[in-house]
């Protein structure tokens, strides 16, 4: 699919974004292994979250799901069945990887792959744990999917995460949740902490302080009642659209603003973004609120260290950002950029030097300059939904209309995208 993004005046209006990919995940996992029915509501449409729900129901799980209220009907930490084929993650590195510390726990061998993407991108991450906890995971050269996991009665560890990664942290807390005993992970930054939130909703007893987070094992989870908050990653390409252009306006509704995600506004306001966070609430152990913003020239800035972390799937729209901005942006420490759904350093580079940007790349970051201007362009998702829209966004600004190539990769988290992307466009 090819979509043309002509270049806009301005974005106005009110955006309700679709609920959060990463608590979609966990909820729909999670609800699998309760007792008992939960009910979700506003799962995520895209087709991540869905490969999850699809792999659950594979395992035994019975879904009833119309669009995005979902009904999981859980079998219990002993209930998931084998499953003779191989389960399809998709292009979705939350399933193959948080779920790989569930299947580790199984009385049977799951075999797990996804597509062309997904089979190029590390799981030794989460292979080291599995193996200390007692699993046998055979993978296509040691260490990229397919994955074939021969389950086994597991044994707790102290594990400190080598890569500061939410997956791998919520992979060994998931395989925690099936050992006798306490598992513990230490991280070495913080990550997004929806896995340890997720759990206490459900019933476990998850301690978390000053990076060390443990799990006491076989905890009775139970069937509830939960809403997936609006993605907030989703809405960092509605703020950068509306900092692209002069006179724009927009409110968001519904977002999660986990403190664990939300660096994202503390790095715009901190660039000198108009900001504003109202009828701020917790729901199901999520902060939620509504956010709206106001054009205003963004300064520019640097990204380093925690910040890159906590930052990590914003980058490409604010590289986006950065090259419009007065002093321009600065990437460092993002080395993991380049095992993402692409090599996220070099899509990065390539849409925008299409588009006539100046970038220097380094191994684990960037640098583009500000006060740079889009020229219009045939530009690419390379299959990876992030890149799909961040240049969509880019489009917005540029000298004449923009064809994305691959657009549809941008249903992968965010399916209602264009349409919104539409409804905004003055
Ligand atoms: C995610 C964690 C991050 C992030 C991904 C979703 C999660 O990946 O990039 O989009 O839901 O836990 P890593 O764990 O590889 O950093």
């Amino acid at each position: 699919m090819v979509e043309i993004i002509h270049p806009v005046n301005s974005v106005e209006g009110s955006v309700r974004l679709p609920g959060d990919k990463s608590v979609s995940h966990r909820y729909g996992m999670l609800a699998s292994l309760a007792e008992g029915p939960s009910k979700i509501h506003n799962y995520s449409l895209g087709a991540d979250c869905q490969s999850t729900l699809a792999c659950m129901r594979s395992l035994g799980v019975s879904i009833d799901s119309d669009g995005t209220e979902v009904v999981i009907h859980g079998v219990g930490l002993d209930g998931l069945r084998a499953f003779e084929g191989t389960l399809d993650a998709g292009n979705s590195g939350s399933t193959i990887r948080m779920l790989s510390g569930i299947l580790a726990a199984q009385p049977f061998v799951t075999r797990i792959a996804g597509d062309e993407s997904l089979s190029r991108r590390p799981m030794a991450r989460i292979m080291t744990p599995l193996a200390q906890m007692g699993a046998r995971i055979e993978a296509r050269d040691g260490k990229f999917p397919p994955l074939e996991i021969h389950g086994a009665k597991l044994s707790p560890i102290d594990y400190a995460l080598p890569v500061a990664s939410a997956q791998v942290k919520s992979c060994v807390l998931f395989a925690g949740v099936f050992c006798e005993g306490v598992t513990t992970v230490r991280e070495p930054i913080p990550t997004r902490d929806h896995s340890e939130i997720a759990l206490r909703e459900f019933g476990a007893e998850v301690e978390s302080a000053g990076g060390v987070i443990t799990i006491q094992g076989r905890p009775k989870l139970a069937g509830k009642e939960l809403t997936v908050p609006g993605d907030l990653s989703s809405s960092a390409f509605f703020l950068v659209a509306a900092l692209l252009r002069p006179g724009s306006k927009l409110s968001i509704e519904h977002v999660g603003l986990n403190p664990t995600r939300s660096a994202l506004m503390d790095f715009l306001a901190a660039g000198g973004a108009r900001l504003r966070l109202l009828n701020i609430l917790q729901d199901s152990g999520e902060l939620i609120g509504d956010l709206s913003i106001e054009h205003s020239p963004w300064k520019g800035g640097v990204l380093e260290g925690a910040m890159t972390a906590a930052l990590i799937d914003e980058i490409p729209v604010l590289a986006v950002l950065g090259a419009v901005s007065e002093e321009g942006l600065v990437v460092r420490d993002a080395a993991e950029l380049k095992v993402k759904e692409t090599d996220r350093i070099a899509t990065v580079a390539e849409n925008l030097r299409r588009m006539g940007v100046t970038i220097e790349t380094r191994d684990d970051g960037f640098r583009v300059p500000g006060r740079q201007r889009f020229q219009a362009a045939e530009l690419d998702s390379f299959g990876d939904h992030r890149i799909a829209m961040a240049f969509s966004v880019a489009a917005l600004a540029a000298s004449g209309p923009c064809t994305i190539h691959d657009s549809a990769a941008a249903s992968v988290s965010f399916p209602q995208f264009y349409q919104i992307l539409r409804e905004i466009s003055r």
